[in-house]
């Protein structure tokens, strides 16, 4: 059996269907049984509950071969970093109270900084949990920027003709689909490979700038001549809080976007076939972000 955290999001249901139509046992982690009844129509069985609590993830982790484990995103919390502290600790104390053996952790490109990452610090200061365990192996997965992000502003070119974030246009990342991720973990889940702590960079097809990735965006809806817009950092907090992001949050994805800006987010790696996923962001744009502008 294979526990999955975060089994309805981006990486986890893909995962858990993945992995069910593999033929593996799945138990399916998340807060709420409708959520994950889809899932459970398919096979798995569920186990409802929250990251923070580290008795509820040691009987969700226990009798499993492997795990998949997450910092779940929160756009509320007042202190994102101490609730990325709080579930991080849980999510140890569960891998070591359950003895599960093979754990596979979802990081970040720029992982390896221990602060100035906004988010990506939480994932750095789990990393350092998670190589603190004897007797497991475990896998960090540090992939690129979802293209994923790509949906949260796709209102703004519909309503304001133009896209924008705080990262510069000729910022350079390595962006990926998360269907890639979910395949790279299935795979490490179904047949751990790795021994120890082993980390494992993913990195999309290539590397793009901002305004390489929207003029992609551009044609796809139907726009080649789309403005891409870098807001001032400020702007883009004050943006982000009316739209309900807690100031916390908001800062840490301020101080994320200047360290793409600045170079401190990047691949240690180097590309390589290994680290090369095969999802463009050209389909992506086409099958997936296409219809998701048309629907708003
Ligand atoms: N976005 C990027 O570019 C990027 C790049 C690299 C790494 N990451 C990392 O990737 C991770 C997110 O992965 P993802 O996109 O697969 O996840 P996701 O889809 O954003 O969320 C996963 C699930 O977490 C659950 N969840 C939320 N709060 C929870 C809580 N308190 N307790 C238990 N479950 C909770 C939600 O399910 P329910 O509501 O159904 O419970 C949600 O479906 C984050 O750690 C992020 O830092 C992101």
């Amino acid at each position: 059996m294979i526990a999955v955290m975060g089994a309805t999001g981006h990486t986890g249901r893909m995962i858990s269907e993945r992995l069910l139509a593999a033929g593996s046992e799945v138990r399916a982690l998340g807060r709420s049984t409708e959520r994950l009844a889809g899932l459970v129509d398919k096979g798995a069985e569920a186990a409802v509950g929250e990251a923070t609590d580290a008795s509820y993830l040691a009987g969700a982790f226990r009798g499993a071969d492997a795990v998949y484990t997450l910092i779940p995103p929160s756009v509320v919390a007042e202190d994102y970093p101490a609730f990325q502290d709080q579930a991080g600790e849980a999510i140890v104390s569960a891998i070591e109270e359950s003895g599960v053996g093979h754990v596979v952790f979802l990081s970040s490109v720029g992982a390896d900084q221990p602060a100035g990452t906004g988010p990506i610090a939480g994932l750095h200061r789990q990393e350092v949990r998670l190589r603190s365990l004897e007797g497991v192996d475990v896998l960090a997965l540090r992939p690129g920027f979802f293209f994923e992000n790509h949906f949260e502003t796709l209102g703004l070119i519909k309503h304001q003709g133009i896209n924008g974030s705080a990262i510069a246009p000729d910022t350079t990342l390595p962006m990926i689909a998360t269907r890639d991720i979910a395949e790279a973990a299935a795979e490490a889940l179904m047949a751990p490979d790795f021994s120890g702590f082993v980390v494992r960079e993913l990195l999309g097809p290539r590397d793009m700038t901002m305004a390489e990735a929207n003029g992609i965006i551009g044609d796809a809806i139907g726009n080649p001549d789309l403005p891409y817009v870098q807001f001032p950092y400020e702007d883009f907090e004050a943006a982000l809080a009316q739209m309900g992001i807690s100031a916390s949050i908001a800062a840490l994805y301020s101080e994320m976007a200047r360290a793409f800006n600045t170079g401190m987010v990047r691949s240690l790696e180097g590309r390589s076939p290994a680290n090369t996923t095969p999802t463009s962001l050209e389909a992506f744009a086409a099958e997936v972000l296409a219809p998701a502008y048309q629907a708003i």
